[in-house]
């Protein structure tokens, strides 16, 4: 069989780049290896996202540089996979006719199949969502390095209104706990150190009466896996039995993602978040009372419609008084397709920037006091490969999953080893190593 190359270069979240390695998974199988060279592929994908209108902007960019490469070597062929192309799986064509493929996240199991057809004139689109299709059976190819990735649920029945997510991705379903924990034990086996369950709803997990604070139990049992962490829990599903999971396995991670979108209750019931800013607070009291020192962060939504100023301002005193270890933040952008699509827009660009600007530095300011105050503390550091910017230095995570650069000491990745933090900025804890 001759070896054929597929490029693939992925935009938005974790579940995005999880289902990359998916895609390559069931490529490879039918002859295609993994290229970085766009240059030296028959196939090129991206596989994108259509959270906010930027990253749709970016990929449509990236498709009119790209397109250079079907014309200088004809036979090559282009596609579209992910969110975005199931969130303008009619428009595409006419914006972008020049490509060959349009796949939606629940079509991938008919890539090889379609990339044989005989007759390449007209565009292959396949963007059915398919409720039950959880790729169960499918061996991602994973990357090297310590941390694997395993997707546990796919799509979300929440539908906040600002979100396309439910509308990209499909119903949520989710992985059986026997494969799931197959897979895990096969990834010991292969030398990964640390899991990472991941969901758009992932503490939303079950499988008949096996919930996610089950996963994490049975996760623990598994020898050679030294961490586990998932990503993103949704707050109203956050069960006192996942709580107390997280208080007694010592394996998973003291760190807890939690997106919050706003501290408005007004606002957080027009986005149909399902939570009080009051649950949410008593939320983070338990998660700290039963697992002393977690570190917490969140996601953050400025500019959602009618968003008045005393809403924001709500919102930036909550951070303050939280105190998250970092956030993502993010301008509203309107979706077309979502609930709020039809509010309009009632702040203009520039108001939303200033919002935003406000709460990163606030937020700059936190994360840099939380992380100097650990100055002096020994921190276990998860080794993952040499750092990006010191030669001959080591970089992994810390149990609260920060990342610490310190000084090599000839350890290999996947090791654990304590390190005595010497100095911290907002987004990096620098140590060394504790012989
Ligand atoms: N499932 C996760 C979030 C997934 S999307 C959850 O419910 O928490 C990641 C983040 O993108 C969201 O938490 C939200 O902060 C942001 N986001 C989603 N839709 C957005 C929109 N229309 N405009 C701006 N930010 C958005
Ligand atoms: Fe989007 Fe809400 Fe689902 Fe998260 S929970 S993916 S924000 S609809
Ligand atoms: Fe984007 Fe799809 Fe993830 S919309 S954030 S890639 S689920």
């Amino acid at each position: 069989m001759d070896t054929r190359k597929v490029y693939i270069e992925t935009y938005g979240c974790q579940m995005n780049l999880a289902d990359t390695e998916l895609i390559v998974g069931l490529l490879k199988p039918h002859g295609y290896e993994p290229t970085q060279v766009a240059a030296q592929a028959d196939v090129i994908l991206l596989n994108t996202c259509a959270i906010r209108e930027h990253a749709e902007e970016r990929v449509l960019r990236r498709l009119g540089e790209l397109v250079r490469h079907k014309t200088r070597r004809p036979g090559v062929l282009l596609g579209l996979t992910g969110c975005m192309a199931q969130h303008h799986r009619e428009s595409l064509l006419d914006k972008a006719p020049f490509l060959d493929l349009v796949l939606g996240p629940d079509a991938y199991r008919h890539l090889p199949a379609l990339l044989v057809q005989e007759d390449k004139d007209e565009p292959l689109v396949s963007v059915r969502l398919d409720r039950d299709e959880t790729y169960a059976d499918i061996t991602p190819a994973r990357g090297e390095g310590v941390r694997a990735w395993v997707t546990v649920m796919r799509g979300c029945d929440k539908f906040c209104t600002f979100c396309i997510v439910p509308y990209v991705r499909g119903r949520e379903r989710s992985v059986s706990l026997a494969a799931l924990l197959a897979q895990v034990r096969e990834l010991a086996a292969q030398g990964y150190k640390e899991v990472v369950y991941l969901g758009q709803t992932v503490n939303a997990y079950r499988d008949g009466d096996h919930d996610f604070a089950d996963l994490l139990w049975r996760t623990a049992e598994v020898e050679g896996i030294e961490r586990i962490r998932f990503t993103s829990p949704h707050p109203a599903d956050m069960s006192e039995r996942i709580i107390a999971a997280m208080a007694t396995c010592p394996k998973v991670a003291s760190y807890l993602h939690l997106p919050l979108q706003a501290a408005s209750n007004r606002v957080l019931e027009q986005m149909e978040r399902g939570y009080t800013v009051e649950q949410y607070a008593t939320l983070v009291e338990r998660l700290r009372a039963a697992v002393p020192g977690i570190a917490l962060s969140t996601d953050i939504i400025v500019g959602f419609p009618g968003e008045e100023e005393s809403d924001f301002r709500a919102t930036y005193d909550f951070m303050a008084e939280i105190r998250y270890d970092s956030a993502f933040m993010f301008k509203y952008s309107a979706r077309e397709g979502t609930k709020a699509y039809k509010w309009g827009e009632t702040l203009s660009e520039e108001e939303k920037g200033r919002r935003l600007q406000e709460i990163i530095a606030l937020q700059e300011r936190i994360s840099a006091e939380i992380n100097r105050q650990t100055i002096g503390q020994t921190v276990e550091v998860l080794i993952e490969g040499p750092a990006k910017r010191q030669e001959g230095w080591l970089a992994g995570k810390s149990g609260q999953f920060k990342t610490v650069v310190f000084p090599s000491t000839g350890a290999q990745p996947g090791e654990v080893m304590p390190v005595r933090v010497v100095s911290a900025t907002a987004h990096t804890l620098v140590g060394e190593a504790r012989l």
